[in-house]
C-alpha cells in the first residue's frame, strides 16, 4: 500500500488516540532499523522519541526478532496459571537488575496495568485505601492509572476511582521554577498529616517525569520521599514505565539516587515495545505478605511466553551492547548540545536531560519566560516548529511549549550530531517569536 492508502484506511476505520479524529496526521511507517525509520515512499526519520520513549534497543534487533520467532514456534501461549521457562527466566533476570530487594514480579500487558496491579497490590497488602500521586505525571489510561495521572488527559475520564489525592511536585512550570527538596518534601509532609497518614496505603511517583517535562528530581527529594514514606508506613510505588531500562544511564532511573522503593512498575523498554509486556516489582517483605494472603488480580495475558522470551532478549541486547552504557556516554554528549542550543537560541526557556532523557522548552519572552504555547495548548510557532522537524526528517514529540529529545540507546555520535543540526535550523522559527 502507499503511504496516502495506508492513512486514509487508518482514518477511516481506526481511532487514533487523545485526538479529535479530523485533527490527525499521522506519519505512514512500513520499515525501521536502528534509530531510523521509513514510510512506504522511502522518506528516512530519525527517531528522536524511540517512537513512544518505548524502543530503547533501537529498531528491528535481529536478536529479538529471532527469540519472538522461537517462542513463537514452541509455545506461543500458555495460561498465566502455568509455568514456562521464559517467565521462569525472566523473574529471576529481573531480580538480578532490579533495585535492592525487588525480586517478585507480576506481569502485565503494558504500563497502565502495572499501575493498575500496584496500587492494588498496595492496598491489599496496607489495609489502606489512599493512594498519593503528583499533578505532573501520567500513569496511563485504564481508570485506576487514568485517575492517578495528574496532567489534563485525566479531566475528561473523571470522576475516577475513589482515594486519589494529587500533591505538587518541586516544579511548577518554566515562569515559576523550581523549588528546594525540602521545601517540597514539607509540603509532602503537611497533605499526609491533614490526609491521615493510617489511610494512605502509597505515594506513586514518576522517579523522573516524562511527558509532563522530563523533571529530575533536585538530589535529596527521592531520599526525602524514601524517609517520608517509611516513617508513616506508607508504601513509595516509583513508577519507571518511561525512565526505566537504560534510558536515564542507569537500569532504573531511582539507582541515581540510591534509594528502594516498595513497588516498582516498568514496561515500555522492558521489550523496548517489540512486543507489550509491562512488570510490577515487590520488595521481598511485600512479596511474602502475599504467600498467605490472596493477590486478587490476574490477566489473560499476564506472563505471555512471547512477551518474556522478548523482554530476556532484549535485556541480553541491552547487556551485550552496552546500552546502558552509551545511554550514559552519549547523554553527556546530548547535555552539552542541549545547553549550546540554551546558550545560542533565546526561544530556548531551559533545556534538561539525564542520560538520553531530554526535554526542551520554548518560552516567547526572555524576562516573564512565557512559555510559547499555553499549559495544555499550542501555538502558531509550535506547531511550525513541529511541521519543520517532521519535513526535515526528524520525529520526536512536540507537547504544548516543549519538545523531547529520546532517541534509542544505540545512537551514535554522528547520528546525534545530525538530529541536533536540524533542531538548531528548527529553533530559527521559535526565536523569530522572543519579545
Ligand atoms: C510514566 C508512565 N507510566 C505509565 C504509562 C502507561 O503505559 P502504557 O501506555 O503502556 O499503558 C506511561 C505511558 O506513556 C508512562 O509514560
Amino acid at each position: 500500500m502507499t503511504g496516502d492508502e495506508i492513512v486514509s484506511l487508518c482514518r477511516q476505520h481506526t481511532l487514533f488516540e487523545w485526538s479529535a479524529q479530523s485533527k490527525v496526521d499521522p506519519i505512514p511507517v512500513a520499515r525501521a532499523k536502528g534509530v531510523h525509520f521509513w514510510t512506504p515512499e522511502g522518506k528516512r526519520f530519525i527517531d528522536f522519541n524511540s517512537q513512544l520513549m518505548c524502543v530503547n534497543i533501537g529498531h528491528g534487533d535481529d536478536r529479538v526478532v529471532r527469540a519472538i520467532q522461537e517462542q513463537a514456534a514452541v509455545l506461543p501461549y500458555a495460561n498465566p496459571f502455568m509455568a514456562t521457562e521464559p517467565r521462569a527466566r525472566l523473574g529471576a533476570k529481573l531480580a538480578e537488575i532490579a533495585p535492592g530487594d525487588i525480586d517478585v514480579f507480576f506481569f502485565t500487558n503494558g504500563g497502565s496495568e502495572a499501575n493498575e496491579n500496584a496500587i492494588k497490590l498496595a492496598r491489599l497488602a496496607t489495609g489502606r485505601h489512599k493512594i498519593l500521586a503528583r499533578y505532573r505525571s501520567y500513569h496511563g489510561a485504564t481508570a485506576g492509572a487514568m485517575t492517578l495521572t495528574g496532567d489534563p488527559r485525566r479531566w475528561a475520564n473523571e470522576p475516577g476511582i475513589s482515594g486519589v489525592v494529587h500533591v505538587l511536585d518541586p516544579y511548577h512550570g518554566i515562569e515559576r521554577g523550581w523549588e528546594s527538596a525540602e521545601q517540597s518534601l514539607a509540603m509532602l509532609e503537611e497533605v499526609i498529616q491533614l490526609e491521615g497518614p493510617h489511610t494512605i496505603a502509597g505515594f506513586i511517583l514518576e522517579t523522573v517525569t516524562g511527558t509532563n517535562g522530563v523533571l529530575v528530581p533536585p538530589d535529596g527529594y527521592m531520599q526525602g520521599v524514601r524517609d517520608l514514606c517509611t516513617r508513616y508506613g506508607i508504601l513509595m510505588i516509583c513508577d519507571e514505565v518511561m525512565s526505566g531500562f537504560g534510558r536515564t544511564g542507569e537500569w532504573f532511573a531511582i539507582n541515581h539516587w540510591k534509594v528502594v522503593p516498595d513497588i516498582l512498575t516498568m514496561a515500555k523498554g522492558l521489550t523496548s515495545a517489540y512486543v507489550p509486556l509491562g512488570a510490577v516489582g515487590l520488595r521481598r517483605p511485600l512479596a511474602d505478605h502475599f504467600k498467605s494472603n490472596v493477590f486478587y488480580g490476574g490477566l489473560t495475558y499476564n506472563s505471555h511466553p512471547l512477551a518474556c522470551a522478548a523482554a530476556l532478549a532484549t535485556i541480553r541486547v541491552y547487556e551485550e551492547d552496552k546500552l546502558v552504557e552509551n545511554a550514559r556516554r552519549m547523554g553527556t554528549l546530548m547535555c552539552t548540545l542541549m545547553a549550546d542550543l540554551q546558550h545560542r537560541h533565546p526561544s530556548v526557556g531551559a533545556s534538561r536531560s539525564i542520560g538520553l532523557f531530554g526535554l526542551i522548552e520554548l518560552i516567547r519572552n526572555r524576562e516573564t519566560r512565557q512559555p510559547l504555547a499555553p499549559f495544555n495548548g499550542t501555538s502558531e510557532e509550535m506547531t511550525a516548529l513541529s511541521r519543520f522537524f517532521r519535513d526535515h526528517g526528524l520525529y520526536t514529540f512536540v507537547r504544548w511549549n516543549t519538545f523531547f529529545t529520546n532517541p534509542p540507546l544505540c545512537v551514535t555520535e554522528p547520528e546525534l550530531r545530525e538530529a541536533f543540526g536540524i533542531i538548531d535550523e528548527g529553533l530559527k522559527i521559535t526565536d523569530r517569536a522572543v519579545q
